[in-house]
């Protein structure tokens, strides 16, 4: 369809139009914006409540809080420049230090050259964004291991909605890859001369016995499979070998091109020469995306009219409740709470913030309250030139690859999603030392966002750090075998419990007498309204992606619902 967005390129337009405008208008806009705040200046006498005029108007409280007096009410002008007093380093996770990647294969994982049939083949197709791709790729490994069978390297999806004509040595190392995995799985670049391939789709979730049961008989009649639309086809529990298997996959095996990689590094760099520490936020804001939640965002009858628009051209979405929405916890974040959220977790307005995202629904009007909140405000296109982004810009999975490298890097990660690049992520940043990663806690965050005009600035703050305990990617937060095993890779973290041991032993000792792993403010809030738990992630049945939240990890999670619609699946998968 003609009115479709394609993520990186439009905010590439967005940033670099308005950076050479305000380049031109500079002495214009800087005499207008004079006269403006003489005008605010003088009016500010006149009128009654002249904290108003701060408020951002599009905040979704702005009619539960207006009538309050000017100390109350949380907006943009209301919160302190310096970061709240708070006890921990915010740019690490406590305790991290305890535990560490550990995905070797055990003694008794036999080596593939043994187990490998001859002439039997496993191919796979790849869908949606790059991050649900790699998943596929991911799965397929472990699935060819389970059928003693050749993988040959899976084609990227070309044809989803983030149409991307690269290939999967245009984006991974494909020598690396396979001879990474020599000892585990054979893999080709091609299926040899000889087999017809015959085409097949397995279950979502299928675990070791299904794919015995459905995938064996046919390879071996057939010797060549290719299963489609691979998507989350792999059951989230396997045996140990083969979910460390997985994690060697996703962690050492999948390693991007050099190109990529260099300008990744790049990219890191810059914001690493600009100060110490840096937050990525990786923001999903998409008209598309904010149709589809059927939530309602502020900004009046236009934004309605706007979004049921997009709404209408897909048939099968159900006419959208944006109240019920909100109390499940499945409107994404705005820009703005995005900013009070990480203001109120101590994060002062000096910090320089990195912002992945693709087009923003009304571009910078959405994004001003963030800028205000976060001058130091970064994309790849304000750090890097047209020039130098030149051979990745026509490519989603490319540019996508280089905001997952500086989201990687990032000292703190936050999302305001749950989508697939937001679930890898936090995976690999507990894989790799716990790295300090804010998923928001919807469903608490939008009530607190709606009551923000009647409380002050250190009710809401604390109110925020109180909801987002559990959401901060600290070790133990989330319990093994929760959440997709992308997300939550428990069997590969290990805990050197020896040195922890012994440090307790000298706190103890030496220390306060407190025990140091008490929570150092009590929850006021217990998750009473939370749905009750699952205890096997697999046992949801096929339903598209549907996975139960931990209780106290019930965030954002537009997966969860079904779609008929493929294109709509996709723009959902990234
Ligand atoms: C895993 O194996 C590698 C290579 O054999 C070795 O260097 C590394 O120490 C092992 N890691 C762990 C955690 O055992
Ligand atoms: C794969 O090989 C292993 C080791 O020989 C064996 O235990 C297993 O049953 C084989 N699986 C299939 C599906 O052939
Ligand atoms: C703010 O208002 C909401 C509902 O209007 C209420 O539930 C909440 O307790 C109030 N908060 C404060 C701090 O007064
Ligand atoms: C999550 O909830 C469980 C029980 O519902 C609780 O034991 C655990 O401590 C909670 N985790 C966090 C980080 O709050």
């Amino acid at each position: 369809m003609a009115n479709h967005r394609r993520r990186h390129h439009h905010l590439h337009h967005n940033i670099t139009s308005s950076n050479r405008l305000s380049r031109r208008f500079l002495p214009a806009i800087t005499s207008i914006v004079g006269v403006l705040f003489l005008c605010f200046f003088v009016l500010s006498f006149l009128a009654p409540r002249p904290s108003r005029l701060l408020h951002h108007g599009r905040t979704r409280s702005s009619s539960s809080s207006s009538d309050d007096d000017a100390s109350v009410g949380v907006s943009i002008s209301s919160v302190p420049a310096i970061g709240g007093k708070t006890k921990h380093d915010i740019w690490r996770s406590k305790d991290s230090e305890f535990f560490y990647g550990c995905s070797n294969a055990s003694s008794k994982f036999i080596k593939a050259d043994i187990i490998t049939r001859r002439n039997r083949y496993l191919m796979i197709a790849t869908s949606g964004g790059l991050n649900q791709q790699r998943t596929g790729i991911i799965d397929a490994v472990a699935a060819a291991r389970i059928l003693n069978v050749t993988l040959v390297v899976p084609k990227l999806d070309q044809r989803s909605y983030w149409k991307d004509a690269s290939n999967f040595e245009d984006i991974f190392d494909i020598d690396w890859f396979i001879s990474f995995l020599s000892n585990d799985v054979k893999i080709l670049k091609e299926l040899p001369n000889g087999p017809k391939v015959t085409t097949m789709r397995v279950p979502r979730k299928c675990n070791e016995r299904c794919y015995e049961k459905r995938v064996l008989p046919v390879i071996m009649k057939r010797h060549a499979v290719r299963l489609t639309k691979f998507d989350y086809r792999l059951a989230n529990r396997l045996e140990t070998d083969l979910q460390k298997l997985r994690c060697r996959v996703n962690y050492q095996a999948l390693k991007f091109t050099s190109p990529i990689l260099d300008m990744g590094k790049l990219l890191v760099q810059r914001m690493r020469a600009m100060s110490k520490h840096f937050i990525a936020l990786h923001l999903r804001f998409e008209p598309d995306m904010l149709a589809f939640s059927g939530c309602y965002y502020g900004g009046g009858d236009k934004e309605k009219k706007e979004l049921g628009a997009i709404r209408k051209r897909w048939k099968t979405l159900h006419g959208s409740n944006p109240d019920k929405a909100r109390r499940q916890g499945r409107c994404p974040l705005t820009p703005e709470e995005v900013g009070l959220m990480l203001r109120a977790l101590g994060y002062s307005k000096d910090v320089h913030i990195y912002v992945a995202s693709g087009e923003v629904y009304r571009g910078e009007e959405t994004l001003a309250p963030l800028k205000m909140l976060f001058p130091n405000f970064h994309s790849k296109d304000t750090i890097a030139s047209k020039e130098e982004l030149e051979s990745f810009s026509g490519f989603s999975s490319r540019m996508a690859a280089l905001d997952f490298i500086v989201c990687d890097e990032s000292d703190v990660f936050v999302t305001n999603n749950n989508g697939n690049m937001a679930k890898i992520l936090a995976g690999r940043r507990r894989y790799f030392g716990h790295k300090p990663t804010i998923r928001p806690n919807a469903k608490k965050l939008n009530k607190l966002f709606l009551n923000k005009g009647n409380m002050t600035w250190e009710e809401f703050s604390s109110k925020a750090r109180s909801y987002q305990r559990g959401f901060m990617g600290l070790p133990h937060e989330s319990r093994p075998g929760r959440g997709e095993f992308h997300e939550n890779p428990a069997t590969c973290i290990c805990e050197n419990s020896d040195a922890k041991a012994m440090r307790d032993a000298n706190l103890r000792k030496f220390g306060t007498g407190k025990d140091p792993f008490k929570k150092e403010e009590e929850t006021e809030d217990h998750d009473a309204d939370d749905e009750s738990e699952s205890t096997d992630p697999d046992t949801d049945g096929d339903v598209l992606l549907q996975e139960r939240q931990p209780a106290n990890e019930t965030m954002l999670d537009y997966e969860g619902f079904s779609t008929e619609e493929p294109e709509l699946e996709d723009m959902l998968s990234d």
